[in-house]
């Protein structure tokens, strides 16, 4: 089996990874939404935090897999423009999945509450409470996670674009189909 991504096609390890995690932060987000809605559900939390830590553990591989292996050609004759930026809001998504859920953890240890996980574990506090430190977490977890929702909406529409606009094999060739460059 193809471990690596090499020049001419994604590795089914990047391609099972990268569905995973977008599987991954969409059931956090909706379980955001389920959790503002019926505060008092602890179980919820509970599921956020395992998703959240899975999410936080996969990211680190696929981050590390992403900046030290090539990045298959694209799929058709984009400008070189276009390539730049999609790969670059590529990388900087993958980057976002490990460095959001550490904002979190920090955030929520400046604040003195463990990141709780099903069957009575929790993440270890490595930080004691410190109000300052959580305003200034917060505003960097706000600014981060804006940017991650642009760059999400410009990888959602390159996709799109890709697949509706252009009707190439990008999006296919994401879902596992053997495209030949
Ligand atoms: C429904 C949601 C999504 C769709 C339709 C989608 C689509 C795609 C497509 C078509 C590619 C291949 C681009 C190419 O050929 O170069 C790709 C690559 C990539 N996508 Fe997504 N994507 C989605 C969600 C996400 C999410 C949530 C993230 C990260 C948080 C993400 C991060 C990446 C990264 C890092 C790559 C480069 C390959 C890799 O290392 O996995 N995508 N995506």
């Amino acid at each position: 089996m193809q471990l690596r991504d090499n020049g001419l096609r994604f590795s089914p390890i990047t391609i099972v990874l990268h569905w995973l995690i977008a599987a991954l932060l969409f059931s956090i987000l909706g379980l955001g939404v389920a959790i503002a809605q019926s505060p008092g559900e602890a179980r919820l939390v509970l599921l956020q935090n395992l998703l959240g830590t899975l999410l936080f553990l996969i990211s680190i591989y696929r981050f590390w897999a992403r900046v030290t292996s090539f990045h298959p050609l694209p799929v058709g004759s984009p400008n070189p423009v276009e390539v730049i930026v999609a790969r670059s809001v590529a990388i900087a998504l993958a980057l976002a999945m490990v460095l959001l859920p550490v904002a979190v953890w920090l955030s929520r240890a400046a604040a003195g509450v463990a990141v709780e996980l099903p069957g009575g574990l929790a993440l270890p506090t490595l930080i004691s409470p410190n109000e300052q430190l959580k305003a200034v977490v917060d505003v960097l977890f706000n600014i981060g996670a804006t940017a991650f929702l642009l760059g999400l909406a410009l990888h959602l529409f390159g996709a799109f674009k890709n697949h509706v606009v252009l009707k190439n094999l990008a999006l296919r060739r994401m879902l596992g189909k053997q495209v030949e460059l």
